[in-house]
C-alpha cells in the first residue's frame, strides 16, 4: 500500500473526484480538532480533565468534563474553517450559527464530539462522531434546528475518530469507506486503509444483554437463536462483544465484521432506541454501507428515515448484511 496522508489525499480527491475546496477544509478542520481531543484525553488525569463537569446535557445525562471541553473544540475548530454556516451537537440544546466576524460556508456540521462517555475514566476506546449535510440555502447566516432535519441519505461526508490504542480518522466521501492512522511522529493522519469491506456473513454480535427483559420480541428471539450457537436452528457459535461505545463497536466491525444493536425497547416509551438518528445513527449507517453492510431500524434503512427532531432517538441494527436482514425479517413477520 502507498500511504498518503490526508491532505494529500484531498488535494487529489479534489483533482480527480471534484471534492469541494470547501468539504475539504471542514474534514481537515475536523481532523485537526480530533488531534487536540486525543491528545487531552490521553492526558486524563494528569490534566485533571476527568470526571463530571457538574452539568446535563439536553438530553439530560450528565456531562463529563471531556464532553464539555470536546464539544468547545469541536465548535470552535468547525467553526475556523469558513466552510459551514450551522452546527449542531448533541451536547447543545440547540445549532448555532457562524458569529457575524467570521467566514461562513455552506455545510451544515452535527457531531458527537465525545461518545461511549461510560468510558472516559477508565481509559477505554472513545471518539468523535461527525456527519455533513448541505445547508439548504448555501452560504447563510439564518440557519435553525429545521434546516438539520434531513434525512441521512443527504450526507456529503460522515465518519468518526477513535480514540484507542491508536487514533483513526475513519470516514466516507460516497466513494467507499477510508481510515487514516494518525502518526505520532509526523502528527499527520495517513492512510492505512481503503479497502474496507464487511462480510455479509458473521461470526460476531455486539448487543447490551442486560436490557434483554425489556426488548420486542423479534429481537429476544432473533438473540436467543445466536446463544443457542451450534446445537440451536443457526447450527453456529457466535462470539459477543460489548464496549459501550458505538464508535468502537463499529470500528470493530468495519475491521472484522459481526452485527451492532441497540434496539428499542419498553423501558421508556418516549425514547424509540437509545442512539441518536443524526450524529450516531446517520453517519455510521453510512459508512457500513458504504462497505458493503447494511444499517436499519428493524423495519426501514435508517439513511431513509426523515428526523423530526434534532435530537431523535432510532432503533439501530447494522453490521454484516445477511445479520441484519435476518433479524429484520423477525421484524416484518
Ligand atoms: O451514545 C450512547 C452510547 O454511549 C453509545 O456509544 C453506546 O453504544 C451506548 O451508549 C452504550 O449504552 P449502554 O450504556 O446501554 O451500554
Amino acid at each position: 500500500m502507498s500511504y498518503t496522508n490526508l491532505k494529500d489525499f484531498f488535494s487529489a480527491e479534489i483533482a480527480e473526484n471534484g471534492m469541494p475546496q470547501q468539504l475539504a477544509d471542514l474534514l481537515i478542520g475536523i481532523s485537526e480538532t480530533c488531534k487536540h481531543i486525543s491528545f487531552e484525553v490521553s492526558r486524563g488525569a494528569l490534566a485533571g480533565v476527568l470526571g463530571m463537569a457538574g452539568t446535563e446535557n439536553v438530553q439530560g445525562e450528565d456531562q463529563k468534563k471531556l464532553d464539555v471541553i470536546s464539544n468547545d473544540l469541536m465548535v470552535d475548530g468547525c467553526a475556523r474553517t469558513g466552510a459551514v454556516c450551522g452546527i449542531a451537537s448533541e451536547e447543545m440544546d440547540h445549532c448555532l450559527t457562524v458569529p457575524a466576524d467570521m467566514p461562513v460556508g455552506p455545510y451544515l456540521v452535527c457531531f458527537d464530539p465525545l461518545d461511549g462517555s461510560s468510558n472516559i475514566d477508565i481509559n477505554v476506546s472513545i471518539g468523535t462522531i461527525f456527519s455533513v449535510l448541505p445547508g439548504p440555502r448555501g452560504a447563510d447566516r439564518n440557519v435553525t434546528d429545521a434546516d438539520f432535519l434531513q434525512p441521512g441519505s443527504n450526507q456529503l461526508a460522515a465518519g468518526y475518530v477513535v480514540y484507542g490504542p491508536q487514533t483513526q480518522m475513519v470516514f466516507t466521501l460516497g466513494r467507499g469507506v477510508l481510515m487514516f492512522t494518525l502518526d505520532r511522529e509526523s502528527n499527520e493522519f495517513v492512510l492505512t486503509n481503503a479497502t474496507v469491506q464487511i462480510p455479509a456473513a458473521a461470526k460476531e454480535f455486539a448487543i447490551n444483554c442486560s436490557n434483554m427483559r425489556h426488548w420486542e420480541n423479534p429481537v429476544k428471539r432473533y438473540i436467543a437463536e445466536l446463544l443457542e450457537g451450534k446445537t440451536g436452528v443457526r447450527g453456529k457459535d457466535f462470539n459477543m462483544r460489548w464496549v459501550a461505545a458505538m464508535v468502537a463497536e463499529v470500528h470493530r466491525i468495519l475491521n472484522r465484521g459481526g452485527i451492532f444493536m441497540y434496539p428499542r425497547d419498553n423501558r421508556d416509551p418516549c425514547k424509540p432506541g437509545k442512539l441518536r438518528l443524526m450524529y450516531e445513527a446517520n453517519p455510521m449507517s453510512w459508512l457500513v454501507e458504504q462497505a458493503g453492510g447494511r444499517a436499519t431500524n428493524g423495519y426501514d434503512r435508517i439513511l431513509g428515515i426523515q428526523p423530526e427532531t434534532l435530537h431523535q432517538r432510532v432503533a439501530v441494527f447494522l453490521g454484516a448484511a445477511e445479520e441484519v436482514d435476518l433479524v429484520g425479517s423477525y421484524h416484518k413477520e
